[in-house]
């Protein structure tokens, strides 16, 4: 991890506090829009008896969601330990403990000890991450099929806002950082890797990339 972030800050941000709140909501109103986006484009794909391999997953709504419509197991890896009990209460709620793997470490740092998988699932986790081209390209080379991403959009009103959030940041020395990597450098990272774009989805913050890999 470079020196804008440290696993201090990771956790200030995505507290346990945040955990719980964002599966009071899950539990109440379902996935928000960007997981739905990416659920719906993978059940039209088939998920029936595939593998699932979310990369900082959070909660894990999107695994629930994947294996109640037919994925046959899933591996969590999460950076912040602050998800691990809000996710297995979820978890044991679905009934499905036993099928999701969960572990917390950096993926981009230790991929090599993860085992690839169909699908592979990035939802909002490179604009936390600063080295791009490391978790994209690591991301890319465990996809199996297909890689599903979402990260904000580049646009100039985004551009300013989170510019001023990176700052009140290092002003409150929160040791975090957001990243705005620019989208077509994401999608190319992973064309590198052998993957083709299949889905190109802007929604008003957040764009959702799919790629599937070429045969
Ligand atoms: C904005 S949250 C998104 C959580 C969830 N995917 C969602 O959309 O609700 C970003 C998550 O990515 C995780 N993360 C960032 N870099 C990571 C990495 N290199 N390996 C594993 N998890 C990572 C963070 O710990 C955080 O939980």
């Amino acid at each position: 991890m470079s020196d804008c972030c440290s696993p201090k800050g990771y956790r200030w941000v995505f507290s346990e506090k945040s955990a719980r709140a964002e599966a009071k909501r899950y539990r109440r109103k379902g996935l928000d829009s960007t997981s739905r986006r990416i659920v719906d484009f993978l059940k039209l794909q088939g998920v029936e008896g595939r593998t699932v391999l979310e990369v900082g997953g959070g909660i894990g709504a999107i695994q629930i969601e994947l294996l109640k419509a037919g994925a046959s197991r899933a591996v969590s890896v999460e950076l912040t330990p602050t998800y691990e009990e809000v996710a297995a209460n979820l978890l044991n709620e679905a009934g499905l403990a036993d099928r999701v793997e969960r572990t917390v470490m950096d993926f981009a740092q230790v991929a090599g000890q993860v085992e690839s998988a169909d699908i592979v699932i990035l939802n909002r986790v490179i604009c936390c991450y600063p080295d791009m081209p490391r978790l994209a390209g690591a991301a890319a080379d465990h996809a199996r099929q297909l890689l599903v991403m979402s990260f904000p959009r580049r646009t100039w009103w985004l551009c300013i806002g989170l510019g001023m959030g990176n700052v009140l940041l290092t002003l409150l020395r929160r040791e975090f950082h957001i990243f705005l990597h620019p989208p077509k450098k994401i999608v190319a990272t992973s064309r590198q890797h052998g993957l083709e774009p299949v889905l190109d989805q802007e929604g008003l913050i957040w764009e959702v990339a799919a790629l599937r890999r070429v045969a």
